[in-house]
């Protein structure tokens, strides 16, 4: 009898701790955070100064603001000082330094990420909670920034560039995870 009520609750045992455990959906956003915290992408994800920054190896040591007094101030495309597509077109430049680019249906789309998505100089819990917050992440459901994470210009345009200055995975690879993490419950970190 003791070994029957043993058995049970070795089999029942794993599965309740495995629905209560928040730790693959947390792996899962570890992944994620890799990504959007990656320079190609958090250069253009920034604050309210509204700068967007160099920062990555190509750019050297520490993180500096965009050159040239670039800001999108009151215009995340720049067009309050100097329109972000005067330089950065439909394609990345061929010459080393020159400005990066991508396109949609054959348009120049550069320009920053809205103030609410700030992620340069956030840490991995407040930026998993705009992500996941729909007035913080342009009203979408998880289905959808996945969705957008493998479609959209400006976020496909980070694995355009040279292969030490790619962010980890791929954009496919990062929609599959941003899925699998709404599975797992879309868990954030404390911290
Ligand atoms: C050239 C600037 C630029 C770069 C580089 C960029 N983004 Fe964005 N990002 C934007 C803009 C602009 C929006 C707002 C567009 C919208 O909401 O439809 C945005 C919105 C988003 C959103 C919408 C939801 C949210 O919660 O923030 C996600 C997700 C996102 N970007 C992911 C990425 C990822 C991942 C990368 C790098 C692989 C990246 N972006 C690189 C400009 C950029
Ligand atoms: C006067 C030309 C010019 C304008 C206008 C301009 N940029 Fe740039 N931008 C550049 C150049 C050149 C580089 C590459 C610098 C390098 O590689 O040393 C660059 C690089 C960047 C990067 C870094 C990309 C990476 O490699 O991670 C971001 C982000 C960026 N620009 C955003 C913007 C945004 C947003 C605007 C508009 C608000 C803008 N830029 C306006 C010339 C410009």
């Amino acid at each position: 009898m003791i070994r029957y009520a043993l058995a049970i609750l070795l089999v029942a045992g794993p599965a309740q701790v495995l629905a209560q455990d928040s730790t693959p959906g947390l792996e899962l956003w570890g992944k994620i955070h890799e990504v959007f915290s990656h320079p190609r992408c958090a250069n253009c994800h920034v604050g309210t100064d509204r700068v967007p920054m160099w920062s990555g190896p190509e750019y050297g040591a520490a993180p500096r603001p965009h050159g040239m007094n670039i800001s999108g101030k009151g215009a995340d495309d720049g067009a309050n000082y100097l329109v972000c597509t005067t330089c950065h077109s439909k394609q990345n430049s061929a010459t080393p330094h020159g400005p990066p680019g991508a396109t949609s249906k054959g348009v120049a789309e550069w320009k920053l990420a809205p103030v609410e998505m700030q992620w340069f100089g956030k840490s991995s819990a407040e930026i998993c909670k705009q992500f996941k917050a729909k007035e913080s992440n342009g009203n979408r459901e998880i289905a959808a920034l996945a969705h957008h994470v493998t479609t959209e210009p400006l976020v496909l345009w980070a694995w355009t560039v040279e292969s030490e200055r790619k962010p980890p995975y791929s954009a496919k690879e990062l929609g599959k995870i941003v899925e699998d993490w709404g599975m797992a419950g879309a868990p954030c970190p404390t911290k």
